[in-house]
């Protein structure tokens, strides 16, 4: 079967950069057409910075990494240095990039793509806010019937939220980004935190990566011991969620998540519920489904798919 052709929309953050080693390191399944960065864990000049990091960590310098928005599309950005450090991968020491940042928008990017791509062929994977799928679906509506799925980190719904009581980050920092997507109809596969949640960082996963003996193998270590402090700390966990590397893995091995096909909105006008995401997971609505949304995962099985593609570098 051919590799998915997929772009991935990212605020690195040490999760959203296993993830991009994880599409990297899969060329059977993956085909990165490219990487958009977008403000959100660290601010913009950062998250393009860093997605060049991993790329060239990968020896994957040949990758296009394109800048887009640097705030939400309607409210002042929100970051979280206090979970992933003031350069978004803190953990290991990291070099500044040589390879180039692509001159074009990363939302042009995406608009150019789906419109020269055959129809139906294109994956977009965000996992960070949604800021420039939902500029990007604005500005070209024509794009929503040709986009194949997108698979996205967010929102949550029985592990309820980790900015607010009520609200993942990504969905929280632009609920109106979220909205967009989430009623445009393209389908949708979400990993919120109810399966995130479940695939924890413990100390034999983190050691299997350090085990690599490779500059990536110590570099996923390193972050994901720095990245885990804050969850460990906050929720008295052994590990920390490999939030954003759930979404890949889902194009690689499907099997590996359950959840169920339903209805899910987006809060967007109440400040005590901003972000929440409404998932009518016992149908006790008539409003249509509109999103798979995954509540389980063979954590294992994923840990194992990791290490066995990160030893691949
Ligand atoms: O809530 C987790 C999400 O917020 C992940 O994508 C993490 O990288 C941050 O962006
Ligand atoms: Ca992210």
């Amino acid at each position: 079967m051919a590799p998915r052709k997929i772009i991935i929309d990212t605020d690195p953050g040490q999760d959203d950069a296993v993830a991009i080693l994880l599409a990297l390191a899969s060329p059977d399944e993956i085909d990165l057409l490219g990487i958009t960065a977008v403000a959100g864990n660290v601010p913009l000049p950062l998250t393009q910075k860093n997605a060049r990091i991993v790329c060239e960590l990968a020896g994957k310098p040949e990758t296009k990494v394109f800048a887009g928005c640097d705030a939400p599309l309607s409210r002042t950005l929100m970051t979280a240095e206090h979970v992933h450090g003031k350069t978004g991968l803190d953990g290991p020491p990291m070099v500044e990039p040589t390879m180039p940042l692509q001159d074009q928008h990363g939302v042009d990017f995406i608009i150019e793509t789906l419109r020269s791509e055959p129809s139906g062929t294109v994956t977009i994977c965000p996992i960070g806010p949604m800021t420039n799928i939902a500029t990007a679906l604005e500005r070209a509506p024509d794009i929503v019937p040709r986009i194949q799925e997108i698979v996205l980190m967010g929102g949550a719904y029985f592990e309820v939220g980790n900015v607010t009581p009520a609200a993942e980050f990504n969905i929280y920092v632009d609920p109106e980004a979220a909205k967009i997507v989430f009623d445009s109809g393209a389908p949708l596969t979400v990993m919120p935190l109810d399966v995130t949640h479940k695939a924890l960082t413990t100390k034999t996963r983190i050691d299997a990566f350090r085990a690599l003996n490779t500059k990536v193998g110590d570099a996923v270590a390193a972050w994901t011991d720095f990245f885990e402090r804050f969850d460990m700390e906050k929720y008295g966990s052994e590990g920390a969620p490999l939030h954003d590397p759930c979404t890949v893995a889902y194009l690689i091995k499907p099997e590996l998540f359950q959840g169920r096909h339903i209805n899910v909105e987006i809060e967007t006008s109440s400040e005590l519920t901003r972000g929440m995401t409404v998932a009518d997971w016992w149908r006790v609505t008539d409003r249509p489904a509109n999103a798979m949304f995954m509540k389980d995962i063979d954590a294992t099985g994923f840990y194992d798919l990791l290490a066995e593609r990160l030893a691949r570098f």
